[in-house]
């Protein structure tokens, strides 16, 4: 599709109205998204605790991009594109694993955990290794969590520091550890899976389990008192006292919407579990339960769910047009032992159910999108996060965004 029949579609596409089919499979729109959404966001990769130990590395993969978040001697993490600078071939295959060096296995060319290349056989004398080095992006570690950027000037992440880190520093997370990642595969596009885990209309159908503790699946109106005795109760356990709903539209540091937002949870629960009840110790430097829970994004794809004893991360990567991948994280103290102080199953049981559930309406909904039927219907009044993400998708591929 050329770039005027997508302004086109993007012009006469109204607000408070689902998305056209086009956005969901037209190849030309998703390139697009690769490189005016993807590759200019900050993007999280891992937390600093899975990669501990000089060599340790994960991989941050998405489209056809992958990239080595190694740790190097000196204790720095890097960003590099996995891809050689000799032929191009990749050079990390493993989710994760540990490295010496990172050595191609094409023709052997020998790269530092920093990228520089350190040996290459058989080149012409006028060859000059100083010269080459893997493509090092930047990146950011924002309490333990670590974010990386494609763009060669990327967003102010200061403003994630500067607005978030005060908010969300009692969770202690540069201390957490990964008690358990798991990779949900979703036969969808990828926007499909950003607006359903936008909006909370399809919680009271599709999430009974989440639905029992969380004051989101409720409508507005019926939980603005209990919000204003969470913020004492936060308050007086050392959390956050401001809802701030502060929206940062168009910002590619919080993508759009609320950066950070608390609620409380239902009657007769102190954290997101099974029961209700704790699951791990309490996290950072929060004294006791407040019965709170707090949401926080950083870019447009980073959603984070923080109850006191736990933190949930959501990160939503498209793997091609029609797939994407549900990434989530927990994390716990970094001194919580399993089998001692948390039990992973009791740990994973409610976002492990609601993410099956959400995969299964998720791929419905794409299912029912192809259709030669499918026409846009109407958002409801507790789908505007999912508008207001259209639209700054919309926005970004426009035209007139640059
Ligand atoms: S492509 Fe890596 S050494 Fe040849
Ligand atoms: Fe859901």
């Amino acid at each position: 599709m050329k770039m005027t029949e997508i302004q086109e579609l993007i012009d006469r596409q109204p607000p408070g109205m689902a998305l056209e089919q086009p956005f969901y499979t037209d190849p030309d729109i998703y390139a697009r998204e690769i490189d005016q959404i993807l590759l200019r966001s900050w993007l999280y990769a891992g937390h600093a605790s899975e990669i501990p130990n000089t060599g340790d590395y994960l991989l941050l993969e998405f489209a056809n991009e992958s990239v080595i978040i190694v740790r190097a001697s000196d204790g720095e993490i890097y960003a590099l594109v996995n891809v050689c600078r000799h032929r191009g071939s990749r050079i990390c295959f493993q989710k994760t694993g540990n490295e010496k060096r990172l050595t191609c296995r094409y023709h052997g060319w020998t790269y530092g955990l920093d990228g520089v290349l350190h040996a290459a056989a058989h080149m012409p004398e006028s060859f000059d290794k100083s010269n080459i080095s893997l493509k090092r992006l930047h990146s950011r570690v924002f309490q333990g969590m670590i974010f990386v950027n494609f763009a060669e000037k990327p967003g102010n992440f200061d403003l994630v520091e500067q607005e978030l880190g005060p908010r969300t520093a009692p969770y202690g997370l540069e201390n957490a550890k990964v008690a358990h990642r798991e990779s949900y595969p979703i036969k969808a596009n990828w926007k499909l899976a950003v607006e359903n885990y936008k909006e909370c209309y399809h919680c009271a159908p599709a999430h009974p389990e989440y639905s029992r503790a969380h004051s989101l699946a409720l409508p507005d109106e019926a939980y603005e008192d209990e919000l204003e005795a969470l913020m004492v109760r936060g308050a007086a356990c050392g959390l956050s006292d401001d809802v701030f709903n502060k929206s940062y539209e168009n910002s590619g540091e919080f993508g759009v919407d609320r950066a950070f937002e608390r609620y409380p949870l239902l009657k007769g629960h102190v954290t997101g579990s099974r029961d209700g009840q704790p699951v791990a110790p309490l996290l950072g430097t929060i004294k006791d339960w407040d019965r709170g829970a707090s949401d926080f994004k950083v870019g447009p794809l980073l959603y984070a769910l923080a109850y006191c004893d736990h933190v949930v991360l959501y990160r939503f990567l498209p793997t091609g047009l029609d797939t994407c991948d549900c990434d989530i994280t927990w994390l716990v103290r970094g001194d919580a032992e399993a089998g001692k102080d948390y039990d992973l199953q009791r740990l994973t049981w409610l976002w492990d159910v609601t993410t099956k559930a959400d995969k299964r309406i998720i791929e419905h909904n794409h299912q029912g999108v192809m259709s030669r039927f499918y026409e846009p219907g109407p958002l409801s009044t507790m789908e505007d996060a999912t508008d207001n993400w259209n639209r700054w998708v919309l926005q970004a591929l426009s035209n007139s965004e640059g």
